[in-house]
């Protein structure tokens, strides 16, 4: 929804100036994805909390099966006034936004995220 990008991107620079060009990064990023998605649910108790996580789960593996990537994009619903504003561009009516995120084909990765061995981690 192109629109919905727009409009979200315009948030993103009006609320989340976080850090130096930050805002920015974002909203470019927000502004070239070819599609942007919100999960989200009706109530928002701790079980909700949790079956949205498995849902995005299921969409992640199923976006990774097809070669589409998945880059949740969360930052901008930490701020109530933001989260406000993402609430009342969602169709649906009375539900919560809860996990937002972007979708689209990329460049195969060149280099992976550094993570510190499982044995450190793992008690
Ligand atoms: C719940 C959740 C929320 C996230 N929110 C953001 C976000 O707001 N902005 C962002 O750039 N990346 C966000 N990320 C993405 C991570 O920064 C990272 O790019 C992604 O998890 C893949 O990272 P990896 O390279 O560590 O595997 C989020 C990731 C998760 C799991």
């Amino acid at each position: 929804m192109p629109w919905l990008v727009s409009k979200v991107a315009q948030l993103v620079v009006t609320y989340l100036n976080m850090g130096k060009g930050t805002a920015k990064k974002d909203s470019g990023v927000l502004m070239s994805a070819p599609l942007l998605a919100a999960l989200s649910s009706p109530a928002n108790d701790r079980r909700t909390q949790v079956k949205v996580g498995q849902a995005l789960e299921r969409v992640w593996l199923q976006a990774t099966n097809l070669g589409i990537r998945l880059h949740p994009m969360n930052k901008i619903l930490q701020l109530p006034e933001i989260k406000a504003e993402v609430t009342k561009l969602i169709p649906m009516g009375d539900v919560m936004p809860q996990l937002t995120f972007r979708l689209g084909y990329a460049e195969p990765e060149t280099a992976y995220t550094p993570r510190r061995p499982l044995n450190e981690v793992l008690i």
